[in-house]
């Protein structure tokens, strides 16, 4: 049987500027996501990249007296180099300043042309460089964007794409496909935003260079939005529709995006695609923000989250379960440097690092440094290991939902389970009087360490690591196919050394 296909992208980060914390959690979350689903048996395509065309990007060159060119390839490679830094495991990064990207961007306009949804106007009305996007003046609040950001005003011949005659088309999409935005709230959010009537869209601009030339009229360049989306189809091999990762990925599973463009890519995002003949794509989840110590993030502000800084200062799958852990995916959260101490401390150090050490301290001293004998499973044994062995249709639930924090805290109850299944058992107790029943019980630790390890892959890949390693399991043992009795542990196989996976953080050490 063929395995099931997954792609899942982020968005295509702006190089006006730094990586930033809001980048490295839509990244990661989209990491955790792809890690599961190959260690679930899927065949995946994970795609991040750069969004270099626009205004923005060409007044962040002017502003360091750069050509937009050597400007976006020096930012852009800022992102490139985040990437492995946090253990990111996406399998292309796609620029929208490469060839391949234009040939897709032009083939795509050429479609929309040629069905007849573009039409040659005028554009007057209002633009914010900093959202890269138009706006009604009944949509300015005290004269600015309803972001907050500065608009100009903008008069000048441009294409339009006819949304306005999309309205009934994706209202029955959004009916037909349930699923297609997430979470529900921002789902009704956009069904009411286009309920309320679209208008057509400028879709070229004439009054600077930095992007992919219009087809056919030179003077015009393709608004950022159009060609930055298109990145999605151009990774597939688009337009060459023979093409083997095309035919394999395209529909995308997942855009993975931040609320704030939840617009771009569950309204004109499939309306462009249907115009053009093209299929949508299946889902786009929008997830919340992060504010830091309370306050909203801002470069004027002076409180942007290096995420560099923070991994170097906490770890990096520590941060890692941090940003999944903390807020239900899809709502707000907030960063404080106590909440990220506690979760440390308390999820990690207490409860995993403590269930590891322990138990594998403890046989390395009383087993010989080998995996004891299983003498027979108790009803409390064989209620343990049923957990750990039973969860994964849950976690798929959930991993298929992006919920998550759920899913971790799933993870985190076996984890609770199996320390108080130690206290109840006691196995040092059973040292001297029942040594064969310490022996199954230390057994019962084991395999269900072994299974959390196999489990948190996806969230914290070095660390799960290090527990398989503690427990010699084989590389090619460590899929979702081995969380059962068929792949159990072997008695009498040798243990590496313990060493303490998550120590506590100390402020002052
Ligand atoms: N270039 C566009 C996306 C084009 S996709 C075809 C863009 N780029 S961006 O660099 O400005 O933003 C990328 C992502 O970062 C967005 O999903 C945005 O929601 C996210 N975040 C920016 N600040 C954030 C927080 N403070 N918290 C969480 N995510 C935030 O938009």
């Amino acid at each position: 049987m063929e395995a099931p296909r997954y792609y899942l992208t982020t968005p295509i980060y702006y190089v006006n500027d730094v990586p930033h914390i809001g980048h490295a959690y839509t990244t990661l979350a989209c990491d955790v996501l792809a890690r599961f689903m190959r260690l679930d048996g899927c065949d995946v395509l994970f795609l991040t990249g750069t969004d270099e065309h626009g205004q923005k990007v060409e007044k962040a060159a002017e502003t360091l007296k750069m050509e937009p060119q050597a400007f976006t390839d020096k930012v852009s490679k800022n992102f490139r180099d985040l990437l492995p830094f946090m253990n990111i495991s996406n399998d292309d990064f796609i620029r929208t300043t490469e060839a391949r990207h234009k040939v897709a961007a032009q083939a795509i306009w050429r479609r929309l042309m040629q069905n007849g949804h573009i039409y040659l106007d005028k554009y007057s009305g209002w633009y914010s460089v900093r959202d890269e996007a138009y706006f009604a003046e009944n949509e300015l609040i005290d004269g600015k964007a309803p972001t907050g950001a500065p608009v100009e005003w903008v008069e000048e011949p441009s294409y339009f794409f006819d949304l306005s005659k999309w309205q009934t088309k994706l209202l029955e999409f959004y009916d037909e496909n349930p699923n297609f935005i997430a979470p529900a709230s921002r789902r009704n959010e956009v069904i009411s935003f286009v309920s309320s009537g679209l208008r057509d869209l400028s879709i070229s601009r004439t009054s600077f260079n930095w992007g992919i030339a219009v087809p056919d009229d030179e003077k015009h360049i393709m608004y950022v939005w159009l060609d930055a989306l298109t990145n999605y189809i151009t990774a597939t091999g688009f337009p060459d529709e023979q093409e083997t990762l095309y035919k394999k990925f395209w529909p995308a599973s997942l855009h993975m995006v931040g609320k704030d463009i939840l617009r771009f890519h569950a309204v004109y995002w499939p309306a462009f695609l249907l115009a053009a003949g093209l299929e949508p794509p299946k889902r786009v989840f929008a997830h919340g923000w992060w504010t830091n110590e309370g306050q909203k993030i801002s470069k004027s502000l002076g409180n942007v989250i290096d995420p560099i800084e923070l991994v170097e200062k906490y770890g990096l799958d520590q941060v890692r379960y941090f940003l999944l852990r903390e807020v239900p995916f899809g709502n707000d959260g907030d960063f404080s440097k106590n909440s990220m101490i506690n979760r440390i401390n308390s999820d990690l150090s207490n409860d995993l690092g403590n269930l590891c050490q322990r138990v594998l301290s403890f046989v390395q001293k009383n087993c010989d440094a080998s995996i004891p004998q299983n003498n027979g499973f108790s009803k409390d044994d064989e209620r343990l290991i049923a957990q750990v062995y039973g969860v994964l249709p849950s976690l798929r639930a959930d991993f298929n939902s992006q919920s998550f924090n759920v899913a971790l805290e799933r993870i985190w109850s076996i984890v609770s389970a199996s320390n108080k299944y130690i206290d109840e058992q006691a196995p040092w107790k059973l040292r001297k009087t029942e040594p064969e029943r310490m022996q199954t019980v230390l057994f019962t630790l084991l395999e269900t360490i072994r299974c959390i390890g196999i489990l948190l892959q996806p969230i914290m890949p070095a660390s799960a690591n290090e527990i398989l390693n503690q427990l010699t399991i084989d590389p090619s043992d460590r899929s979702y196919s081995a969380l059962n009795e068929e792949h159990c542990l072997q008695s009498g196989a040798k243990l590496q050394q313990p060493n303490p996976i998550f120590p506590r953080f100390d402020e002052k050490t």
